[in-house]
């Protein structure tokens, strides 16, 4: 594995480019995929409808509401878009869009944005209440009807259409009772429960569907479930919650049974912390090699592809006038760990079947160690490799607070590897270091959202240098899009303008916690401002254009995050991603397009041949 200094830093450095012609390009290949994509719990509601069972989100956001936004002391009105009074909606996902009743709704959607691929997730508990798929002896698998034929018609509906159905197996929304039984991603008996789920998927829709995501973003579960502690399960224990100390006790309420360390329930080698995430995605990436041996083993006629999504804010190298040109080494070096220690922690196993040597050199013996067999099963285990894109970063070794650069520290932990490296950014000095301006772009809606349209093309050479020749069906854009950067209290994105009162004759006071009646009769469509969103988009997509048609990157499709507004997460429903807007009172949930939906709908038709 030879990887020295990405040329795609230097290519893409603001500083060190000169003023060139435009780069033209051409438009992309008629047969590129593209379309939007979701997330099951974002926008199904339905949380127990029909027999599903809970996730690691249903049980949290219900166990802990305030980990989810309320707890920001933020509070919203859906409506009118106006801060003040307390929260007139639990910030959960128990309805979210309620797509499991409107699919439909979205399916017209994507029909009208003229998108020939669709990325959704399926719920495993929607399918496997407990999380445990398994085949009886005359061979039936113990899979909830109801919950089937809800994933049978959308897949019918979405083929019948002539929409590409993009599926990812699990999007951050675990099982429950496989959390409370071994505690999840924890219990080496995720892989084998999670290998059974893709079997039984494989084999049901194997037929119709053709591009499998495993994972949404390995190092978001990981890292922030069970290390940073800003998503389920909150491994820590909930953060706004001041009668708690995370840190200091020693049990761990999973569901029903106590976690203790002394608890019979979880294996007696388990992880310790802090060294957890580690062995999440130690249990992840064999989860997925599974699954991938089984489908090569007993589905390779149906020909499909079996990939998977990382995350990554791709770092790239600081400099400033006076940096020297030992110093941009120095970063560029830094950026690339950078890199490594977000995306490649994933993608390395998957493509050469072991950790980055960068990874395990500096993490020393905290660092999982996979047999040989593991190896094998995990090298070449993905067809196409996902990337969602969003955002940027400075990258530069660690300095401290007088502004001298930190050497790397000698001794291997991951302790110091984390200090050295992935704190090594813009966003880590926010907190605890100095951080330098100017940022990299502008702020989007979202605390991490930087708006930097190169990332994309630096980020799609960076994994195509590193990957090269290795993934044989290239790369995707699982996800790009952007949250509105106004004030989230006073002005929350999205709001609706003066001009939308204006409109209407109404004080937008009158509304704040009134019932809904608004959206039904008239349409916000153009009342929206959206005018960042489809500013990111624009200028994203133009990176995409030339790093497919300038600099020949095999990426094969794109997805825009998202196709309608939904609930994202720990920021609830603050926090709109959507290029339709919907009101979360409004009990149709009707999808109102914004500006972004027909100004990405006409990019693709004009640049795509
Ligand atoms: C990535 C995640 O996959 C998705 O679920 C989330 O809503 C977007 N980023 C925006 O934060």
């Amino acid at each position: 594995l030879a990887f020295g200094l990405s040329s795609a830093f230097a290519q893409s450095s603001p500083v060190l480019q000169p003023a060139a012609a435009p780069e033209q390009g051409g438009k992309l290949p008629a047969d590129f995929a593209w379309g939007t994509a979701t997330a099951a719990y974002q926008i199904e509601g339905g949380w127990n409808a029909d027999g599903r069972g809970p996730s690691l989100w249903d049980y949290f956001s219900h166990r802990y509401p305030n980990n989810v936004n309320g707890g920001k002391n933020v509070t919203y009105d859906f409506k009118t878009g106006l801060g003040g009074g307390s929260d007139y909606l639990e910030h959960n996902a128990d309805e979210a869009d309620l797509s499991y009743y409107y699919w439909k709704n979205d399916i017209d959607l994507i029909k009208k944005l003229g998108a020939p691929s669709y990325r959704f997730s399926m719920s495993w508990t929607r399918l496997f209440p407990d999380g445990h798929a398994r085949r009886a002896a005359d061979g039936k698998w113990n899979v909830n009807p109801k919950g089937l034929k809800y994933y049978d018609s959308l897949v019918n509906a979405l083929i019948e259409a002539d929409i590409t159905p993009f599926v990812t197996m699990v999007h951050w929304d675990l099982p429950m009772n496989l959390h409370s039984e071994y505690g999840g991603w924890l219990g080496y008996q995720m892989q084998d429960d999670f290998k059974n789920y893709a079997h039984f998927l494989f084999e049901h829709f194997g037929d119709r569907v053709k591009h499998w995501i495993t994972f949404n973003e390995p190092w978001v579960s990981c890292f922030l479930g069970f290390q940073i502690n800003s998503k389920a399960p909150w491994r820590y224990g909930p953060p706004n919650n001041a009668t708690e100390d995370p840190l200091s006790g020693p049990s761990y309420e999973i569901g029903p049974t106590q976690y203790t360390p002394e608890s019979k329930v979880l294996p007696a080698n388990r992880p310790q912390q802090p060294l957890e995430a580690l062995w999440c995605s130690h249990n992840l990436l064999n989860a997925h090699a599974k699954a991938q041996q089984v489908y090569r083993t007993h589905f390779a006629a149906q020909n499909a592809l079996v990939g998977l999504t990382v995350d990554g804010e791709m770092s790239v190298p600081w400099q400033e006038p006076n940096t020297t040109a030992e110093q941009l080494a120095s970063n560029t070096h830094y950026a690339d760990l950078a890199n490594i220690f977000r995306i490649s922690w994933y993608a390395d196993p998957l493509v050469y079947g072991d950790y980055p040597p960068e990874i395990k050199e500096r993490v020393g013996s905290d660092m999982p160690v996979f047999t040989e067999e593991q190896k094998a099963l995990l090298k070449g285990s993905v067809d196409f490799l996902g990337w969602n894109a969003y955002t940027g970063h400075w990258a530069e070794q660690a300095r401290s607070a007088n502004g001298s650069y930190i050497p790397p520290s000698t001794t291997k932990s991951y302790a110091t590897a984390q200090v050295d490296i992935w704190h090594d950014n813009c966003r880590g000095r926010d907190a605890s270091y100095n951080c330098l301006p100017p940022r990299i772009g502008a702020q989007g809606g979202s605390s991490w959202l930087i708006k930097y349209p190169k990332a994309i093309r630096v980020g799609l050479n960076w994994l195509w240098n590193r990957y090269s020749g290795n993934i044989p069906h290239g790369l995707y854009i699982t996800e790009n899009g952007a949250s509105q950067p106004n004030a989230k209290v006073a002005a929350p994105n999205d709001t609706v303008t003066a001009d939308f009162w204006a409109a209407l004759g109404e004080n937008p006071a009158d509304y704040l916690y009134g019932p809904d009646e608004i959206e039904s009769e008239f349409n916000v469509t153009s009342l929206v401002d959206d005018t960042f969103r489809q500013k990111f988009f624009a200028d994203y997509l133009e990176q995409v254009r030339l790093t497919v048609t300038v600099d020949g990157i095999p990426l094969k499709g794109y997805f825009a995050w998202s196709l309608m507004d939904n609930f994202e997460w720990e920021d609830g429903y603050t926090t709109r991603f959507g290029m339709s807007y919907v009101n979360f009172t409004d009990p149709e949930r009707v999808r109102h397009p914004k500006g972004t939906f027909s100004a990405v709908s006409s990019w693709f038709a004009a640049n795509k041949a």
